[in-house]
C-alpha cells in the first residue's frame, strides 16, 4: 500500500525537477494563498459584506450605461465568454468578411493555417459594451460600419483565479496598484477620494497594493479612461444605481451561496431593505460616506466599485480540480493519459512551462514573482510573451506583440483561445504550438517558441492534461460560481436574411439594431446537473437539447 501510495509522488518528483523556466513547484492550488490587500481595514469593515456588494455589482445589468450590460455579461461562462454571434472585429481598417450577425462557425477556425497567412485577420472579441444601444447599422443595408461594431477587440479572459495574478489584462495595463479611482495606479497622480474626519470633508490619496483586480474593475465602466471624464462618469453609475433596486431586473436563487440571505421572495433581485446604499454602508467605514455634506458616497462610489468587485472575485478559485486532488495524494484523480500528459507538459520538449508556470500555470502570477532572482521590469519574468499568434502591427499588446501567459485552470471551457480567439479547440492550440506559431516576423519570441517537439501522441495528452485542470463547481456552476439570472445579447434581430431591423422604439437611436437575448438562467449553490457547454460543442450545436448548462437556446427579455 504504501509503495502504491508514494510512487507517483515520487514520480511526479522527478518531472518536476525537469521543469524549465525555474518556476515554483507545483502544488495543489489550495496551498496558495489568496493575497492580501494590506491596509484594505481603513477602508472596509465587514468584509463579508464586501462580497455580498461585489458580487451584486458585478451581476447587475443594470449597471451598463444601457441598462443591460453587467460584467458579467461577458464574464458568465466560468468566468469569460463563449458566445457565436458578433464576435468579429476587424483589427484594421478593413472589415473584410464582417457582417452584422456574422456567426462563427467550426469552419472558421482556427483562425490562420500555414499557408493563408495573408487572410483577413479578425479577433473574436465579446459582443455588448455599454454603448451598445449605439450600434451603427445602415439600415436596410447588409453593411455595418467597422469602426462602430461594438465589440471588443480581444477576446476574454476568465475572472477565475485572476486574483493570483499580479497584473491583469492580456497587456497587464491594470496596475497592482488601486488609487480608488482609475486603473492606472500610481501613474494617475490626480485621483482622490473624500474622507470624513472630525467634520471635515478631506481630499484623501489611496493606494493599495495587491489590488490589480480592482484597478481593473474601475476600467469597463469608464468608457474613455484616457480623456479625464472619469469621475463624471462614475458619478453617473452611482446616481442610477443608488435609486434602484440591486438585480431588480434578475432571478436571484433563494440557495444562492452569497446572495440567497438577501434575495427577493419573489425570486427577483434583492429584498427591498437591502439597496445598494446599505450594502455600500454595511461594507464600508462610515468616513468614506457618512458625511451629511458633498454626495460622499457618489463621489466615492468607485472606491466602492472596485474594491467590493475585487473582494468577489478573490472568492473565484478554482483549486478543487482533479489535478489538485491528485497532488494532495489521490493517486486516482488523473487517468493514465493525464500523467502521462502531465509528464509532457512538465518536460523540456513541450516547452509549456517556460511560461505557464507553478500551479496557476502563468509566470505572471505572485507565486512567481517569489522565485530567486526575479526581476519585475523584464516582460518575461513578470509573465509576458510573444508566441507570434499575430503580427505585432495588429496589436502590439504589452509591447513587441508581448501577451500575458494566461492560467489554464477550466481551460476547457474557456474558448476561443488566444488574445485574438483564433482557435476553438485545444487541440488546435497544440497544433498552433507544434507548428511553432504563425506570425513569427518581428522577433521577440519568447523561450521555447521554435524549439518545441511534439508528436501526435504527445498532444492528445497534454490535451488531456489540461482538460483534467477542470474544477467541477466550474463545471456544474456550483458555489462560488452560482449566480443571477442573465440576458446575454447574441446578435440582432434580421428583417430579412442578412438585413438587420431598425430599432424603432427610441427615436434617439433610429439606426440602431434590435438585439436578441439570451438566457443564462439563476443557479443556486449546487448549481446545475448539466455541465457547461464548451465553444466547441456551441459552434456544432451539441447540447441545445438541454445536456448542456448555456446553451443559448433559451430566449430572454431584459
Ligand atoms: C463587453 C464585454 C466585457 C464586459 C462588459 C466586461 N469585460 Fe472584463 N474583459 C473583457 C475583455 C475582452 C477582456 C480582455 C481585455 C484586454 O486584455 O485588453 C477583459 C478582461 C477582464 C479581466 C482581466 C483578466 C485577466 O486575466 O487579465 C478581468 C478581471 C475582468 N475583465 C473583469 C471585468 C469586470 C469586473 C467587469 C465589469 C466592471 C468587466 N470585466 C466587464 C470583456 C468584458
Ligand atoms: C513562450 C511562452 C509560452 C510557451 C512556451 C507556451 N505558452 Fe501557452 N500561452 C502563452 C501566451 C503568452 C499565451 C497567450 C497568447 C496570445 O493570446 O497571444 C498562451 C496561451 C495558451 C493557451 C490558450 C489559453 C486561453 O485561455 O486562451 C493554451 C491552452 C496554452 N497556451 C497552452 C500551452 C501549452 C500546452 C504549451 C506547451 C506545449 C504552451 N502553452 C507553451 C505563452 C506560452
Amino acid at each position: 500500500m504504501k509503495t502504491t501510495k508514494f510512487l507517483p509522488m515520487l514520480a511526479f518528483a522527478a518531472v518536476a525537477c525537469a521543469q524549465r523556466g525555474g518556476g515554483p513547484p507545483l502544488t495543489s492550488l489550495k496551498a496558495v494563498p489568496v493575497p492580501a490587500v494590506p491596509g484594505l481595514e481603513q477602508y472596509v469593515r465587514d468584509e463579508a459584506a464586501l462580497v455580498v456588494l461585489g458580487k451584486a455589482l458585478f451581476w447587475d445589468m443594470q449597471a451598463g450605461s444601457d441598462g443591460k450590460t453587467a460584467c458579467a455579461s461577458c464574464h458568465f461562462h466560468a468566468g469569460a465568454d463563449h458566445r457565436v454571434q458578433n464576435q468579429l472585429a476587424p483589427p484594421h481598417a478593413s472589415t473584410a468578411g464582417i457582417t452584422p450577425n456574422r456567426t462563427l462557425t467550426a469552419a472558421d477556425f482556427p483562425f490562420h493555417r500555414p499557408g493563408t497567412l495573408d487572410a483577413p485577420r479578425e479577433v473574436a472579441g465579446s459582443a455588448g459594451t455599454f454603448q451598445r444601444s449605439f450600434f451603427d447599422v445602415v439600415t436596410g443595408a447588409a453593411e455595418v460600419d467597422g469602426a462602430d461594431l461594438q465589440v471588443t477587440s480581444r477576446n476574454t479572459p476568465s475572472v477565475i483565479n485572476a486574483v493570483f495574478n499580479v497584473r491583469n489584462f492580456w497587456d497587464g495595463r491594470a496596475s497592482n496598484i488601486f488609487n480608488g479611482v482609475t486603473p492606472s495606479g500610481d501613474a494617475d497622480t490626480t485621483a482622490s477620494v473624500l474622507a470624513w474626519r472630525d467634520g471635515h470633508l478631506l481630499t484623501e490619496r489611496v493606494r493599495l497594493e495587491n489590488s490589480s483586480l480592482a484597478s481593473q474593475a474601475v476600467g469597463p465602466v469608464l468608457n474613455e479612461i484616457e480623456m479625464s471624464y472619469t469621475g463624471r462618469n462614475f458619478a453617473k453609475v452611482a446616481e442610477k444605481l443608488l435609486t434602484l433596486r440591486p438585480l431588480g431586473r434578475q432571478a436571484v436563487s433563494a440557495e444562492d451561496s452569497v446572495l440567497g440571505a438577501y434575495a427577493d421572495a419573489s425570486g427577483i433581485g434583492l429584498a427591498a431593505e437591502y439597496s445598494y446604499r446599505q450594502l455600500i454602508e454595511a461594507a464600508f467605514e462610515p468616513a468614506y460616506w457618512a458625511a451629511p455634506e458633498g454626495n460622499q458616497m457618489t463621489a466615492n462610489f468607485s472606491l466602492f466599485w472596485g474594491l467590493a468587485i475585487q473582494a468577489y472575485e478573490a472568492t473565484l478559485i478554482s483549486n478543487d480540480s482533479r489535478l489538485d486532488q491528485f497532488l494532495e495524494g489521490n493517486t486516482q484523480a488523473l487517468t493514465t493519459l493525464e500523467q502521462q500528459g502531465m509528464r509532457e507538459f512538465l518536460g523540456g520538449a513541450s516547452q509549456c512551462t517556460q511560461c505557464h508556470q507553478g500551479t496557476e500555470f502563468t509566470a505572471a502570477s505572485f507565486s512567481n514573482t517569489r522565485r530567486p532572482g526575479f526581476n519585475p521590469a523584464n516582460p518575461r519574468d513578470a509573465g509576458f510573451f510573444r508566441t507570434a499568434v499575430t503580427p505585432i502591427e495588429d496589436d502590439p499588446g504589452f509591447g513587441n506583440g508581448a501577451f500575458k501567459s494566461p492560467g489554464l485552470r477550466n481551460v476547457e471551457f474557456t474558448g476561443p483561445y488566444f488574445h485574438d480567439g483564433g482557435q476553438a479547440t485545444l487541440e488546435q492550440v497544440m497544433d498552433f504550438y507544434a507548428r511553432n506559431g504563425d506570425f513569427r516576423a518581428g522577433g521577440n519570441l519568447g523561450p521555447g517558441i521554435g524549439q518545441i517537439r511534439l508528436n501526435p501522441q504527445d498532444r492528445t495528452a497534454i490535451v488531456a492534461f489540461m482538460k483534467a485542470l477542470t474544477d467541477d463547481r466550474v463545471r456544474h456552476q456550483r458555489a462560488p460560481f452560482d449566480h443571477p439570472s442573465l440576458c446575454i445579447p447574441t446578435g440582432h434581430e434580421e428583417a430579412a436574411e442578412g438585413v438587420l431591423a431598425a430599432d424603432t422604439t427610441d427615436g434617439r437611436f433610429a439606426s440602431s439594431a434590435i438585439d436578441r437575448w439570451a438566457l443564462i438562467p439563476a443557479v443556486g449553490k449546487d448549481g446545475d446537473v448539466a455541465p457547461l457547454q464548451t465553444f466547441d460543442e456551441l459552434l456544432r450545436g451539441i447540447g441545445n437539447d438541454g445536456s448542456r448548462a448555456h446553451n443559448l437556446t433559451q430566449a430572454c427579455a431584459p
